[in-house]
């Protein structure tokens, strides 16, 4: 347990899809968020995002005091982290960008504020070499899109980041609701979307050799094991899979059939004529839905199960 005060205090640099998305989050959880961005119309965006946004967290549960008043915005960088305990940078995905503003964020902030980036990519090791002083406060704090309804944060530090700023951080996304997972190691991609990508190319694999169309095979994993993954994972279910002999009888069953299969899966080349195939496929299961009413369809169901999850937490 932690004896250092708990933060209240955030700058979310960045107000594009993820930036704007956290800062409604950080406001639903009673935080008080200066955000800075540098296009022309991003102020209004944001704050267009963030009352779109506020039914969806008012259900989820706001806290105590929390409002979308509580936002401040400004397009200065040096203002927007004045007071700031931790930063979330949400910035463009490109090594030399986010290097120049750790510099400048490094040389603005006091040492024990943190710098926590949402990159997918860019392996934090590279990005803390613009913050010469202090690359110890830097971490990885990677959401998963859309950061106010999905509960995981990927926290991983680089060469330089101090045990300690992975702890502080892990502790704030914790404060405020987030599932986290601490990643041991830098990976290229982290951990939660290499497995989407594992899953993914055996996806267009099985629909570029018409094994079966978009609708199917997304029919095959949300009603097959996509649903069961949102109640438990991979090793849990494998525990389950092995019945009473849980684990060690699944791994003495399946070891063999389970490492031939693997042998067969695919890894499909995308061309122009896959990338067709496939777009014509996903169009055929959309058919006359348009991207609004797809995304409050998923929405919807995707508050019924954090609801419920909550219910039974
Ligand atoms: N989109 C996703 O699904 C997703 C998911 C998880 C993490 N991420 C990561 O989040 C970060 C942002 O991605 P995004 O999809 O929100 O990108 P985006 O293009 O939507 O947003 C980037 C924002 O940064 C702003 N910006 C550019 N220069 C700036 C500066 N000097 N100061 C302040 N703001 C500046 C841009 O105006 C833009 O609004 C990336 O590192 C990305 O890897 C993205």
């Amino acid at each position: 347990m932690s004896h250092t005060k708990p933060i209240s205090q955030v700058a979310v640099i960045g107000t594009g899809v993820i930036g704007a998305s956290w800062a409604a989050l950080f406001l639903a959880k009673g935080l008080d968020v200066v955000a800075t961005d540098v296009a022309p119309n991003a102020e209004a965006s944001l704050r267009e995002f963030v009352l779109a946004a506020w039914p969806a967290l008012e259900r989820l549960g706001l806290a105590p005091g929390a409002s979308p008043l509580r936002l401040v915005f400004t397009p200065d960088l040096a203002e927007a982290v004045k007071d700031a305990e931790l930063v979330q940078e949400n910035g463009p995905e490109r090594l030399d960008f986010k290097q120049k503003l750790y510099g400048q964020l490094d040389s603005l902030l006091p040492p024990n504020a943190i710098i926590a980036s949402s990159s997918s990519g860019l392996p934090l090791s590279q990005i803390q070499l613009g913050a010469t002083s202090h690359p110890e406060r830097c971490v990885i704090g990677h959401p998963f899109n859309p950061p106010h309804l999905m509960p995981l944060v990927e926290i991983v530090g680089g060469a330089k980041t101090s045990e300690e700023t992975i702890r502080r951080a892990d502790e704030f996304y914790t404060s405020i609701g987030k599932k986290t997972v601490r990643i041991n190691k830098e990976m290229p991609g982290h951990v939660a979307n290499r497995l989407q990508a594992a899953l993914a190319r055996e996806v267009y694999y099985l629909v570029a050799e018409d094994v079966l169309s978009a609708a199917d095979v997304d029919t095959a994993l949300t009603y097959g094991p996509g649903l069961r993954w949102g109640i438990m994972g991979n090793m849990m279910l494998n525990h389950l899979g092995g019945g009473p002999g849980g684990i060690e009888h699944f791994f003495k069953q399946f070891t063999g059939p389970m490492t031939a299969s693997w042998k067969s899966l695919g890894s499909p080349e995308l061309t122009p004529d896959v990338q067709k195939k496939l777009i014509d496929s996903v169009h055929a299961e959309v058919g006359s839905r348009n991207i609004e009413e797809l995304e409050a369809e998923r929405d919807e169901l995707l508050l019924g199960l954090l609801e419920l999850r909550a219910n039974v937490a």
